[in-house]
Formats: C-alpha cells, structure tokens, sequence
C-alpha cells in the first residue's frame, strides 16, 4: 500500500502513466528494432514490423482500416493534419465548436488567416454542443463558402462531457460535409459509439497509458490527406519523417489494452461521484461549496468544479504542496494566465477561473479520493487563512 503522504495523481486527463505492459514492450522492442523501419533490409524490416503492428492496432481501436492509419507525433498534430486536408488552394468553410482543444481552434485560426470561412458553434452552459446549432452553423457558413469540414470532439478534456457526435454525423453528411472528430479523450475511455460516423478521428497514445510523442489520424477509406510535413514517402508521404519503433510497440500495447479500458472506466464513476460528494462537503465547511461544470453525459473519470471566491490556479498550485496533482485548464494550457476557453464559453470567465478538473485512471484508488479530499480540506482552511489580497 502506497503511504498516505504521497502524492495522488488526479490528472489522467493531462497524461496517463505509461502502464507496465507498454514500457516492457518498449523495452524488448529497443533491443531489437533500433534500425531505421523505411530501410528494406532485414533490421530495417524488423523494425517495420513494430510500426504495422501498431497500426493494426490503431485501427482496431478506432475502428478503421490499417490502411487508413497515419502516425504522428501526437493529438496535436493529427488535429492539424485532419483540419488542413480538407483546405488546400480552394476556398471553403470551416465549422468549429468553440470547446475544442486549442490544437483545433489555433489551427482553425490558422486557416482562418488563409481565407477560409470559420464558422464557430458556441456550447450549452452544459458544456454539450447541440446538434442544432451545428446544423444552423453549417447552413449559415453554406452561405458563404461551401462547407468542407465539420471538427467535434468526442469528449471534453476540461468536463468530460460527451458530445453528440452520431448526430452531428448525420447532420454533417446530410449536407456533403466531412466530420473530424478529436477522439484523444474517449478512445479507451469510452466505446467506439462516441465517435460513430467521423470520418476523420485523431487519437494519441500518451492518453491511452501509451508513450508520449505518437499518435495517429485515422480516416475513412479513400480520403486525401495534405502532408502538414514535407520529406520522405514515410506514412505514404502524408507524415514524412523516420517512425520510432520504440514508440510504436508502446502504442499498439496501450491500443490493444484500450479496446476492452471502457468497462474498467465505467467502473469509475462511483468514485468520481464520491470524490465529487467529498469535495463539496469540504467546500461547504469551509464556506463555498463548489459548482461542477458540465452537466448531462460526462465520460466517467472527470469532474471539474469552480470554487467561488477563490482561484482555480491557486488552489491547484496550493494542491500540489499537499501531494495533489489537479489540474486547473488543459495541460497544455498551464502556466498562461487566461481562464479556461472551454468554461469562458460554457460558464462565463468568473466561473473559468476559480475551476480545477480532477480527472482519475485505471489505478486511483477509494483510499487515494478520501485521502484528495482530505488534502483539499486543509488546502481551503490555510487559504481562508491568508490575509486578502487587494
Ligand atoms: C481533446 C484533446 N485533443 C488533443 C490533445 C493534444 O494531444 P497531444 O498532447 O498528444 O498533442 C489533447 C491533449 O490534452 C486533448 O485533450
């Protein structure tokens, strides 16, 4: 058993630990697939054969084909990928929503500057992005410029909230667009439903208990992509640049695992509506009860609360002198100090400001939630403590 004092990780949302299956993968695979996997000599194919088991793997997850699997190095850039195929020298309209992870909307932006027609879809306080309002985006936009992709996440990384992609699916396709659904926060979290119909599904392999710097863009059969690299012919010339063998056998560990992770999920909402419970009775004692952000279908592992009156930042980083590790925006996010866009567009930026999201995995504990909240206590207490500030 783990001691009480040490720190309880409530961040899987952030990165997940690579589990032990994936680095004694890892592990093997270094010793032998070291070579360079586009070399057609025995080493170089060896280490191919760790690649293409990764993308069988992949596709088994996503639900795709192996053919139509493209690596790269993370969320991030199969976001990029998948948002810039469908622009190249044609106009055209692009619909957002606005709760998408900042690899879409930055590179929404992007494409914004070329002279592509942004249609933002704003949420419901919920944190849900109606099906309507992307419908009545897309229409609109149609006016401008015809509309070539539709980009939805499956799952908030902030909320956890589902997002009605079947539906935007059908919408979408009714009108002869395309669907990119951002995945990175469901695949292995939730069943292959919650992105039923994308033609375009981006996932990343740190999410999954996998390595970092891997992670793929799967596309539906027969659809171009336009390299955000340009180099060699690796990845068929979509994602030029040697592959990491390495990487890849950590991946199709963790894909494989990912495939049945879903009923170990399920079985975490009890706790997360414990810890949830918890955090509001210590809040109440200590004068605020904190509010959750995102109501409706949530993915069973994250909760995120506001906490009136006091600073999301401040509490996380006065968590992590406890032992916690929270989160008070996404990851790549920390360390700026603009509120949440996510809950800015959801909630208002007061509410962004005072949230933090607690996100849990496979292996946190009942003991580790009651000991978190337990922690958070005496975090409000010391606080409430301080003289204010002006
Ligand atoms: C929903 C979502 N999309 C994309 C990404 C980016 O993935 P990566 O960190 O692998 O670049 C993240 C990472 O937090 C995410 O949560």
């Amino acid at each position: 058993m783990r001691p009480a004092s040490s720190v309880i990780y409530l961040d899987w949302n952030a990165t997940t630990p690579p589990h032990p299956e994936v680095l004694a993968a890892m592990q093997a695979a270094a010793e032998v697939a070291w070579a360079n996997p586009a070399s057609v000599h025995g080493p170089g194919r060896r280490a191919r054969a760790f690649v293409e088991q990764a993308r069988e793997a992949v596709a088994r997850l996503t639900g795709f084909d192996a053919r139509d699997v493209t690596f790269t190095s993370g969320g991030t850039e199969a976001n990029n990928l998948a948002l810039g195929h469908a622009f190249g020298d044609e106009a055209g309209a692009l619909v957002v929503s606005r709760i998408e992870h900042p690899s879409v909307t930055r590179a929404a932006e992007g494409l914004a500057g070329r002279g592509v027609h942004v249609a933002w879809v704003d949420p419901e306080p919920s944190g849900r992005v109606a099906p309507e309002a992307i419908a009545d985006a897309i229409d609109r936009a149609a006016a401008v410029a015809p509309v070539r992709l539709v980009s939805l996440q499956a799952v908030n990384h902030e909320t956890g909230v589902v997002q009605p992609v079947a539906e935007a699916a059908a919408i979408v396709h009714a009108r002869r667009a395309r669907l990119h659904v951002d995945a990175v926060q469901a695949v292995g979290r939730l069943p292959p439903e919650a992105w039923a119909g994308a033609d375009l599904v981006s996932v990343a392999a740190h999410k999954i208990r996998g390595p970092k710097g891997i992670g793929a863009l799967a596309v539906r059969p027969g659809l171009r992509l336009r390299p955000v690299l340009l180099g060699g012919a690796q990845e068929r010339g979509m994602r030029p640049g040697t592959q990491d063998p390495l990487a890849a056998a950590g991946f199709a560990v963790a894909a494989r695992r990912a495939i049945d992770a879903p009923a170990r999920y399920a079985a975490l909402a009890p706790l997360r509506d414990r810890l949830e419970a918890a955090l509001t009775q210590v809040g109440r004692a200590a004068g605020a009860a904190p509010l959750r952000n995102g109501d409706g279908a949530r993915a069973p592992h994250v909760t995120n609360l506001s906490w009136p009156g006091w600073r999301g930042d401040e509490l996380c980083a006065a968590l992590d002198l406890e032992g916690v590790a929270a989160s008070s925006g996404a990851a790549c996010s920390a360390g700026t100090a603009e509120p949440s866009p996510v809950l800015t567009a959801m909630l208002g930026p007061e509410r962004a400001a005072s949230a933090v999201r607690f996100s849990i995995g496979e292996d946190t504990t009942e003991t580790d939630l009651a000991e978190a909240a337990l922690r958070m206590a005496r975090v409000l207490s010391r606080l409430r403590s301080l003289p204010a500030r002006s």
